[in-house]
């Protein structure tokens, strides 16, 4: 067990739909703490910096397309274990292969407007919490 910060972002999909506090009633209930929080608008060139990681897969245009279409919420939730505990209360990149009672089984419309994005290991969240926030937002 380790105490964690990782990056989550509530999605155009999720807030569209006005879904912001369902989604985070999901992860206090999981035992996260979300220790920042900004609701931002932001262009296709930043989706692209954020996601360059996927630049080679053949759904990173529409994916870039998708999460500059509409506001996004960006959040750095901590707690023990947090980015584990956060891709589980996720659920799976795809709906249709996610658990029960997971932000993804509930509220995601497709793989692609899935509704959440969550940081996979230590480092990147480390790394994209850095691009969204400085030190002084994080307020534990
Ligand atoms: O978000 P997650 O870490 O579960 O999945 P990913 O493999 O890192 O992919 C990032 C995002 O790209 C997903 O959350 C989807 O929004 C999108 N995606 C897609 O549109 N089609 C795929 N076949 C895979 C991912
Ligand atoms: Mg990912």
């Amino acid at each position: 067990m380790s105490y964690q910060h990782t990056l989550s972002i509530i999605k155009p999909d999720a807030t569209r739909r006005n879904l912001t506090g369902a989604i985070n009633a999901k992860l206090e209930a999981a035992g996260l703490t979300i220790i920042a929080q900004k609701r931002l608008h932001i262009s296709k060139i930043h989706a692209q910096k954020f996601y360059q990681v996927h630049m080679s897969q053949p759904f990173y245009d529409e994916l870039c397309e998708f999460m500059s279409s509409a506001p996004i919420v960006v959040q750095v939730l901590a707690g023990e274990n947090a980015v584990a505990v956060n891709r589980d209360v996720m659920g799976a990149t795809n709906p249709a292969d996610a658990q029960p009672g997971t932000i993804r089984a509930e509220f995601a419309l497709s793989i692609g407007e899935n509704s959440v994005h969550g940081s996979d290991a230590d480092d990147t969240a480390i790394q994209e919490i850095a691009f969204f926030f400085s030190e002084i937002e994080l307020v534990g």
